[in-house]
């Protein structure tokens, strides 16, 4: 008999309580945060509510400053300051984005999967979109670089799997099929399948579930522009090599699916010369390094 889709994620998930122990889980501070802001609570009490976790503070204003930095070079060096400048939802989503931080490794994992390459084109993602939306004036509330940061986490999951990982990457050098395709294969689910699974057991908000459920075929997606814009995000990080997808090495962004639902939104987009694209998204890549002195 056939083995059922929630049957398939139980077994991963089981595995890796019984092998590694525990899951990854959120700290509860930021649960807290998502409640204030949600009761319209006033910002010193959201501040001092993120500053009980100094670690997260400090992580929060870095990636503050990242959001900030290009538009007005003023540097954010305390909470109460990013709060006022970026409003609270920004700081709900670089708070979500600043508990990765936190909660999952810098660098080490399997030989087939390296936290050290998952963060770099976490951060490629983020930066390029972040960047996108800014040029081309979409308001996404800062959930494009958290959407950025999470939208591959199923692959922390699948990753810990080194021997079945491995065969993936195989595949996709093998059979030039995307590693998503090969993960299905492989598992018997993809990575935005176990990243959902594990983005609800997080309580994540809707738009940032959405980015990771439906990333790789933005058109299903309830928040289509933020999905999309992840996506054209992820396809270019992984067509410069920036990703685990060497199917998309020098591949040109505009021929996904998510080109023309972002298009469709924005349709200044569409009137952009590529070369200047290439030149906006070749910045962000230059820009995400700045990441990894979040890392330390
Ligand atoms: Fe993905
Ligand atoms: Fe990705």
């Amino acid at each position: 008999m056939e083995e059922t889709r929630s049957a398939i994620l139980d077994r991963i998930f089981a595995g890796i309580e019984r092998t590694a122990g525990k899951l990854p889980s959120l700290p509860h501070v930021v649960f807290e945060v998502m409640k204030l802001i949600l009761e319209d609570a006033p910002m010193p009490h959201i501040a001092r509510k993120i500053e009980g976790d100094p670690e997260l503070a400090s992580r929060v204003v870095g990636l503050a400053n990242l959001a900030i930095v290009r538009t007005s070079g003023n540097k954010i060096t305390h909470l109460d300051q990013a709060l006022t400048i970026l409003g609270v939802r920004k700081i709900n989503a670089l708070t979500i984005g600043a508990s990765l931080l936190k909660i999952l490794p810098i660098k080490g994992g399997t030989p087939a999967f390296r936290f050290e390459k998952y963060w770099a084109h976490a951060a490629a993602v983020a930066e390029v979109a972040r960047g996108l939306a800014q040029r081309i004036n979409v308001n996404l509330d800062g959930e494009e670089l958290a959407g950025g940061l999470v939208h591959d986490i199923g692959r922390t999951i699948l990753g810990r799997y080194d021997k079945e990982f491995k065969r993936a990457i195989e595949l996709v050098a093998k059979e030039k099929k995307p590693l998503v395709a090969a993960e299905r294969e492989v598992f018997g689910a993809d990575h935005c399948e176990v990243g959902v699974h594990l983005a609800r057991k997080w309580n994540l908000p809707e738009n940032l579930v959405d980015v990771v459920e439906y990333h790789h075929e933005p058109a299903q997606a309830r928040n289509p522009v933020l999905v999309a814009l992840v996506r054209v995000a992820d396809f270019y990080a992984n067509s410069r090599s920036v990703g685990l997808d060497a199917t998309l090495k020098d591949r040109d962004v505009r021929e996904d699916p998510a080109w023309s639902v972002l298009v469709s939104q924005a349709p200044r987009l569409g009137e952009i010369e590529p070369e200047r694209l290439t030149e906006w998204f070749e910045k962000s890549l230059v820009a995400a390094r700045e990441f990894t002195k979040l890392l330390r």
